[in-house]
């Protein structure tokens, strides 16, 4: 019977419902020390409780604070158990101050009239019965706590707390693909209790849990399971899973053998890459078994799942609350040290969110692509396209860039890897649901669509050949300055951001999110596939408008930029580059700052075939005006 870390159990309830006799006989089985919180009281509170006057918030604070002092000091060294009323939550804060993930609560539970018969035998204490009314009054039960009803023997509660703390895990992993196994690793490594499933599935799928297990001395106190009843037995209550298996009907079959074995308060976690709208349908189908589910995306791919990925956690609050202490753990931590995990908002937010990360993904990416392409059609080989991009680190330092610089002199038998790699690009679907979300709500997040659509086009590799062959030309050697292009790239990556944050921007508003923009930028500074210097300095472009083309210093960057990018998108359609990326940062910025734009012709054409109506520049009472454009007046 031990802990695999030190943990602080504190024993909560109501007075007189019995904490301090749980409490000592804990002490004895598990030979850890018994703090009672009633030893910690003022003078002054105690006075005002024998005079039957309840304490107040500001009475309970200094006491609250003494009692995680008390857990901070002992968790240096070993476990202990509290004894606390900690009947609020805010109460509850104090006492888990900077030491939550180490914090066990049990909350012991009986009838008013059970225990104010408890209290009235009770001698010597200074809470009169009459304040128990009050206790009642004040206490909310917190969800994530082993409940104990009192009507058993302290001897069987205190059995029951034991084996229920030190037998049971604290977290459950479902799924050991990739990500699902560098997770549990990542866990295991920072001292959770998990518990791991892995499906059987005769002949393919066989002792995956155990077999992994083994081979991770960090699992030696994870348990492995491949049937779904004992790994759900085995979890601590309200129980925390997280689901690492594949989008779709993946999640929802895993989701239909668990209900029936889960319990109210339990917290289901997908961190797959599952559409939001999915995510809210599963979010309503658990809400009726009082089940919570949290929607999280997750980046970092298999490196980042092992060290520390970006986590993007949507959906209840309260539940969100339950499994923060293990996903802030896990995640990694940014410039001044915070996690890479923050809650982001109701419903499938952590999901849409995580979606349009792997939309800005696809630009970046394709950004590059274009980068290399130009810096290749100018006679430059990969070690020196390795060299060029290298030396734009100082100036446009991002994980994507570092990864590229790597590829490029990936050497096999003394040749560029990079040059045999096939030409057609795959993908899994977040950029085309980026695609079409940026569609539906009727935000112009261009390069999205251009970069997904540049990996379709680049799938047509047998009919791209006919038509090189049909439209031959002549291919000339690029002219384009490197330092060019570094701005260009600068530009459209500003631009990138700028229509990434205005898609959530605008998903926060239709769907009543809340977005904190700049504390998104901030989970994206590490641990993500799309961290950059440039995600650091939105932190703050953010927090002072949603804008980004807006912020001044972006403003002058801009007008410094531009020609450059100007030049290099002129000169790669003369010589016929695909730049789709490029070439959108070019338009977009254009179609932008064009105040009056062409656009009065279509809503003429619409209200000529349709008599869609239109607004006049020289009437501002928002009128709608229909004409018969036909006959020509000359009134
Ligand atoms: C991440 C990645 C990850 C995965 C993408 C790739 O943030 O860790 O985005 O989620 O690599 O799903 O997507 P495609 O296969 O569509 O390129």
């Amino acid at each position: 019977m031990s802990f695999i870390r030190p943990v602080a159990i504190f024993i909560m309830g109501v007075s007189g419902v019995g904490k301090s006799t749980i409490g000592n006989l804990l002490s004895a089985q598990l030979s850890m020390p018994f703090f009672d919180g009633d030893d910690y009281h003022s003078q002054k509170s105690i006075n005002k409780m024998a005079q039957g006057h309840p304490l107040n918030d500001d009475d309970r604070y200094e006491w609250l604070t003494n009692l995680n002092n008390v857990a901070k000091i002992q968790l240096k060294t070993n476990a202990c158990i509290i004894a606390c009323s900690a009947l609020k939550e805010t109460y509850r804060e104090t006492l888990k101050r900077d030491i939550e993930k180490d914090v066990k609560w049990v909350l012991l539970s009986g009838s008013f009239d059970e225990i104010l018969d408890r209290i009235k035998q009770r001698k010597g204490h200074y809470m009169p019965p009459s304040l128990l009314k009050s206790q009642f009054e004040t206490l909310e039960i917190p969800v994530d706590a082993l409940k104990i009803d009192i009507v058993q023997t302290p001897q069987k509660i205190a059995k029951k707390i034991v084996e229920e703390l030190t037998d049971k895990s604290e977290f459950g992993l479902i799924g050991l693909g990739v990500m699902g196994k560098s997770l549990a690793r990542n866990l295991a490594s920072h001292n959770f209790k998990l518990s791991i499933f892995n499906r059987h599935v005769h002949g393919l799928e066989e002792n995956v849990a155990i077999d992994f297990k083994n081979k991770h001395p960090e699992l030696f106190d994870s348990i492995p399971f491949d049937d779904l009843q004992t790994f759900v037995k085995s979890l601590q209550t309200p129980r925390k899973i997280m689901l690492m298996v594949n989008a779709g009907k993946p999640v929802d079959a895993v989701i239909e053998s668990l209900i029936p074995l889960l319990s109210k308060n339990d917290v289901i976690i997908d961190g797959g890459n599952s559409h939001y709208k999915n995510t809210q349908e599963r979010i309503d189908l658990l809400s009726k078994h009082g089940i919570c589910f949290i929607g999280a995306g997750v980046s970092g791919g298999e490196e980042g799942a092992l060290n520390g990925p970006s986590i993007m956690p949507g959906g209840d609050e309260r539940a969100y609350k339950m499994v923060k202490p293990f996903l802030e753990t896990i995640a990694a931590k940014n410039n001044n040290g915070n996690a890479c995990c923050d809650y982001i908002g109701k419903g499938g937010s952590g999901h849409f969110v995580k979606m349009v990360h792997n939309g800005i993904e696809y630009a970046e990416m394709q950004l590059l692509a274009e980068t290399y392409f130009i810096l290749k059609r100018s006679g430059k080989n990969p070690d020196e396209i390795a060299v060029v991009f290298e030396s734009w680190m100082p100036h446009v330092a991002s994980y994507l860039l570092e990864i590229t610089i790597d590829i490029l002199r990936k050497k096999e038998n003394n040749h560029w890897l990079i040059d045999k790699v096939l030409d057609t690009s795959g993908n899994k679907g977040t950029g085309n649901w980026a695609t079409i979300a940026t569609a539906e709500l009727g935000m112009p997040s261009t390069m999205i669509p251009a970069a997904l659509f540049a990996r379709y086009v680049s799938a047509f590799k047998e009919e791209r050949i006919k038509i090189s062959e049909a439209y031959f030309s002549e291919s000339t050697q690029l002219t384009i300055e490197t330092s060019d292009l570094l701005k260009a790239y600068q530009l459209a990556r500003i631009v990138n951001h700028h229509q990434g944050f205005k898609l959530l921007y605008q998903a926060s508003v239709t769907y009543n999110w809340d977005l904190n923009l700049s504390s998104i930028a901030s989970i994206w500074t590490n641990g993500c596939i799309i961290r950059s210097l440039f995600m650091e300095a939105l932190i703050d472009i953010l927090k002072e408008s949603n804008t980004i083309l807006l912020n001044p210093s972006i403003i002058s960057e801009i007008i410094t930029l531009r020609p450059a990018l100007n030049r290099v998108v002129a000169e790669c359609v003369l010589e016929e580059i695909p730049i789709p990326c490029l070439s959108e940062a070019v338009n977009f910025l254009n179609a932008y700052k064009e105040a009056n734009s062409s656009a009065n012709l279509i809503q003429a054409q619409r209200d000529y075939f349709g008599a869609h109506t239109y607004q006049r520049i020289d009437d501002d009472s928002g009128t709608f005006y229909h004409t018969n454009w036909k006959h020509q007046t000359n009134d």
